[in-house]
């Protein structure tokens, strides 16, 4: 991966960018006009910056690493959610070996330091059939320091790694090192070890066997986290003793 770089100084978001280099089966792809698999797409500054559930992602110049990169995997639809759970376990080694601290996974796919958010993914696909097209995984990690970083209001929830570790990180040596780690991951996953991976990001995972919140666009679940399954859903026993799964939503 990240043998073909497309760097960008500024972009709306690194994701609509992947997307559009990838462009459309068809003839364009058959006559090689298509982005390959592998392809990272990497700016200083997202104007549009993309998060989940609709929402903005803060990404200013120079202040975080903001990349995507495009994969062409043979699966079928169902199992691309396992590509955003193996990216934060991919993200959580690399922060660890260049960084030398240990963020924890939050439910869905946020990485974490002290209760604060380091790190989100945000996987993005185009699809034919049941079969995938391409999927774009898209990575934002929060270098700088959170002061000059985010937005006052929510700087309490976000943290940088310089502010964890009081030192400046070299985005490029992070960026080499997020690849590899994402190349030996998919390819574990290729060959079929995500019980494996699934394990790893279990046990980083710091929204498990615990009293949570669930908030979903319209209500509030509260209970116990049972479990997370190989489709990356969250099993909660809630209080009157149903078990509910979620797909998608906030845990605290
Ligand atoms: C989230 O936590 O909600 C996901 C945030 C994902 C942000 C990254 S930055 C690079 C890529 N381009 C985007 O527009 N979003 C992702």
């Amino acid at each position: 991966l990240g043998r073909d770089v497309r760097y960008f100084e500024i972009v709306d978001s690194t994701n609509n960018k992947a997307k559009e280099l990838a462009g459309f089966k068809g003839l364009s792809h058959e006559a090689g006009l298509t982005a390959a698999e592998g392809m990272l797409v990497i700016a200083e500054e997202q104007t549009g910056g993309r998060g989940r559930l609709g929402r903005s992602w803060h990404a200013p110049y120079g202040k975080g690493i903001w990349m995507s990169v495009l994969l062409r995997p043979q699966v079928c639809l169902e199992i691309v959610y396992q590509m955003t759970m193996i990216t934060a376990v991919a993200v959580m080694r690399a922060v660890r070996e260049v960084c030398g601290i240990a963020p924890e996974i939050k439910w869905p796919n946020d990485l974490q330091y002290e209760g604060k958010k380091l790190c989100g993914i945000l996987t993005e696909m185009s699809a034919e059939a049941d079969r995938v097209n391409y999927i774009v995984v898209g990575i934002g990690i929060n270098t700088a320091s959170a002061g000059d970083l985010i937005p006052p209001q929510i700087t309490h929830q976000m943290t940088s790694l310089s502010e964890i570790t009081g030192k400046p990180v070299s985005r490029v040596k992070l960026v080499q090192e997020v690849l590899q780690e994402l190349e030996a991951c998919y390819d574990s996953w290729l060959a079929g070890g995500f019980p494996e991976l699934l394990e790893e990001w279990k046990s980083h995972c710091n929204s498990l066997n615990r009293q949570v919140a669930v908030k979903t666009l319209h209500e509030v679940y509260t209970g116990w986290s049972m479990d997370v399954n190989s489709d990356g859903a969250l099993l909660l026993k809630l209080d009157n003793g149903e078990i509910k799964k979620f797909v998608s939503g906030d845990v605290s």
